[in-house]
């Protein structure tokens, strides 16, 4: 039973408002139906810079005098007020049975009335105060199928686009350390090269100031000097590019869309078509060692999605990110039109774990891989670590190097490998579309 749901107004790795939410359970004590202890569960919920258009609304106060306009001080009071009110005292028989009442009650198809934000920061800390009630770690609460596998994490090294006030383009340039036997030693790899990077940059009398993410950020010749650099710091670092990491990009391609056409709207500020982007994509994927490419084209050039999908489909991994929102049922308009071959996942695009999962185990059924995903603006909320490895998704991005938002989550990820021991496979590769 529910005893107490309370939230407050906390920050993001971006020092603007975020929701936090507490949800507080009566459960009996082991062994004895009289005696109740109350459990609290936590959540905080993230927030994105480069957010799909049809991503579920994050309620803003819009108040000028507070926070830019960014205060959740409305979104706070939804769960106060209405949440807190309706759920206080009631029983819930699983996840789905309390994310189905929120979405009840707030009953618009984007969750605008009381807010995703407020949504979400309630049903993710339900499933953690159920998980401290079942006694069990958060990533088998959200389990189904009894196994578990440690993801490759794919981290952001370079930042552009709308995460960085540099001249790069594209948002995001991520190495993948996939040829280890374990996380831990996938993620010293990666620690490894993204300091090789570092000091590389620096030699190049480059800026080692790091983005949102925690990736540097520097003022580059082009886009494709910012692939030639990371190659030069994998082998720094003693690794092979390809053998034993690769890489994965995020040009965020909505951000460079106009109607009918792409800008590289921080370099040249060269127009170009759906098609002149496919020619760049499939003359880097040629040339470099990519074996991913999240939002190749943008979330409203569907027709661009189709050519890039026609064309890469069996090479690379292509995940949607922007143009599906995870959200079910834009993933099956694109499942039937035949765009892309991934998903990506990220909780606060449909603002609740129940949908969340439901979005999984569509992509699954359909052969479409799951890319867990962070957001530019985090805090220190791990759940996204243990949702990983519950849906065996095999790969997440979580960030760069540094940042603590960014490594808490590989800190959590550390500590589940260590607690399953044996039990835990490493993805490696073969969690990538086509390799
Ligand atoms: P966002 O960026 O969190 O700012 O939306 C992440 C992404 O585009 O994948
Ligand atoms: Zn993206």
């Amino acid at each position: 039973k529910i005893s107490k749901i309370y939230a407050r107004e906390v920050l993001d790795s971006r020092g603007n408002p975020t929701v936090e939410a507490e949800v507080s359970i009566e459960a009996p004590i082991k062994g004895s139906k009289k005696i109740v202890r109350n459990i609290k569960g936590r959540s905080i919920v993230p927030s994105g810079a480069s957010t799909g258009e049809l991503e579920a609304v994050e309620l803003r106060d819009n108040d000028p005098k507070r926070y830019g306009g960014k205060g959740v001080s409305l979104a706070v009071n939804n769960v106060n007020k209405i949440i807190a009110n309706q759920f206080t005292g009631k029983e819930f028989n699983s996840q789905q049975e309390i994310d189905h009442a929120l979405i009840h009650l707030d009953g618009t198809p984007n969750k605008s009335k009381l807010g995703a934000n407020a949504i979400l920061a309630v049903s993710m800390a339900y499933a953690r105060a159920m998980a401290a009630a079942l006694d069990m770690p958060l990533y088998r609460y959200l389990n189904k199928s009894g196994k578990f596998t440690m993801p490759v994490p794919c981290m952001n090294v370079i930042n552009g686009g709308k995460h960085a006030d540099n001249n790069v383009d594209f948002q995001e340039f991520m190495i993948a350390p996939h040829n280890a036997p374990s996380f831990k030693e996938s993620i010293r790899m990666g620690e490894e090269t993204f300091h090789a990077l570092k000091s590389i940059l620096n030699k190049k009398g480059y800026s080692t100031g790091v983005g949102d993410e925690g990736g540097f950020a520097p003022n580059l010749k082009s886009n494709e000097e910012a692939v030639e650099v990371i190659l030069e710091a994998i082998h720094k670092a003693g690794y092979t590019p390809g053998k034993d990491i690769s890489l994965c990009i995020d040009p965020a391609s909505s951000e460079m869309w106009e109607d009918d056409h792409y800008v590289l709207f921080k370099s040249t500020k060269e127009k170009i078509s759906s098609e002149g982007l496919l020619k760049i994509w499939d003359s880097w994927i040629q040339q470099y060692p990519i074996i991913l490419l999240e939002d190749g084209m943008a979330e409203n050039d569907w027709e661009g999605w189709k050519l890039l999908t026609d064309q890469l489909k069996n090479k690379v991994e292509l995940t949607g990110d922007d143009i599906f929102c995870t959200n079910p049922a834009i993933l099956q308009k694109g499942i039937d039109a035949g765009i892309a071959n991934s998903v990506l996942i990220k909780l606060n695009q449909i603002g609740t774990v129940t949908e969340t999962i439901d979005t999984i185990e569509m992509a699954y059924k359909n052969n479409y891989n799951c890319f867990i995903s962070h957001r530019s603006g985090e805090t220190e909320d791990t759940t996204i670590a243990d949702l990983t490895v519950a849906t065996n998704a095999g790969h997440l991005k979580t960030g760069s190097g540094c940042r603590g938002e960014r490594i808490a989550k590989f800190n959590q990820l550390l500590r589940i490998e260590d607690e399953l021991g044996k039990s835990a496979k490493f993805a490696g590769l073969k969690a990538f579309k086509n390799q």
